[in-house]
């Protein structure tokens, strides 16, 4: 049995004795996107230290807890707070919940982020539908031995988001009234925000939005077969000739303020799954 499979069975059986919900549902809530908790019915909570396996988080603005409940009737597995690259941990660390989260029984994955918005028709609090990704974290949570219980060796990328669940996402967002838009993500290290020139090639290779997280969780649930739906929130303008100054402290109130949005969506998106 390979180690990451015995850790995986490690942490699973000790979840196994803290909840019996069997979700069919995961959830990764990004930065200061923690909202859609509030809508969950909770049946149990679980700190990640507890959890063998499981990294701390070290980003003071998320939380680092594991979230059973149902919402709708829909039973889910949240996690408020996720593990990005630039805190250091391995992108085989990053993805462990995600590989947890299979093993409890999801079929789908909702990730969200904050991100900067390259395409000028972008605005600061918009929506995006994540259609598609580029890599640039220049490392990928599948390198190493592959489990081929878990997943094939070179695993297909030509539908990363499922399109079904955009379709049904868009359909959802018009029906609420919420405009979306819809594009290509980008992940680079961070933890610095990007300098013009960076922002600029990133337009270029066909980017609409960048960010630090997500690629790595969306690589490793299509590993295992899991349908992902990628949303970010536009937290910042990143268009080279008009850039202003940006901190973390933006990116959590411009990713607070449009959060309703975010949770109204995915809280119906699911309700329809
Ligand atoms: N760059 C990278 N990550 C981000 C940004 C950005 O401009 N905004 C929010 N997350």
């Amino acid at each position: 049995m390979s180690l990451m499979r015995q850790q995986m069975d490690e942490a699973i059986n000790f979840l196994r004795t803290r909840t019996t919900t069997e979700p069919a549902i995961g959830i990764i809530l990004g930065t200061g996107l923690g909202g859609l908790v509030t809508e969950i019915g909770i049946e149990t909570v679980i700190d990640y230290q507890e959890i063998p396996h499981f990294p701390l988080s070290t980003v003071e603005s998320h939380q680092g807890k594991l979230i059973f409940g149902t919402l709708g009737s829909k039973k889910v597995v949240v996690m408020q707070g996720r593990f990005h690259y630039y805190e250091g941990y391995t992108m085989q660390q990053i993805t462990f919940p995600v590989r947890v989260m299979k093993l409890l029984g999801i079929r789908t994955l909702l990730i969200s982020n904050a991100a900067g918005g390259m395409n000028p028709a972008f605005s600061r609090g918009d929506v995006m539908l994540i259609s598609d990704h580029i890599n640039l974290l220049g490392d990928n949570p599948l390198i190493g031995p592959n489990d081929d219980l878990l997943g094939p060796r070179f695993p297909d990328m030509s539908e990363p988001y499922s399109r079904k669940l955009i379709a049904i996402a868009e359909q959802v967002s018009a029906e609420l009234n919420i405009s979306v838009q819809k594009g290509v993500f980008v992940a680079v290290t961070g933890p610095n925000l990007e300098t013009r020139a960076e922002y600029k090639f990133l337009r270029s290779i066909g980017a609409d939005a960048v960010g630090m997280s997500t690629v790595p969780e969306c690589i490793v649930a299509v590993h295992m077969s899991i349908d992902v739906l990628g949303i970010s929130i536009i937290t910042d303008e990143c268009v080279p000739e008009t850039l202003q100054p940006f901190s973390h402290v933006d990116v959590i109130e411009a990713a607070t303020t449009a959060e309703p949005k975010l949770t109204a969506i995915m809280k119906e998106t699911i309700r329809r799954l």
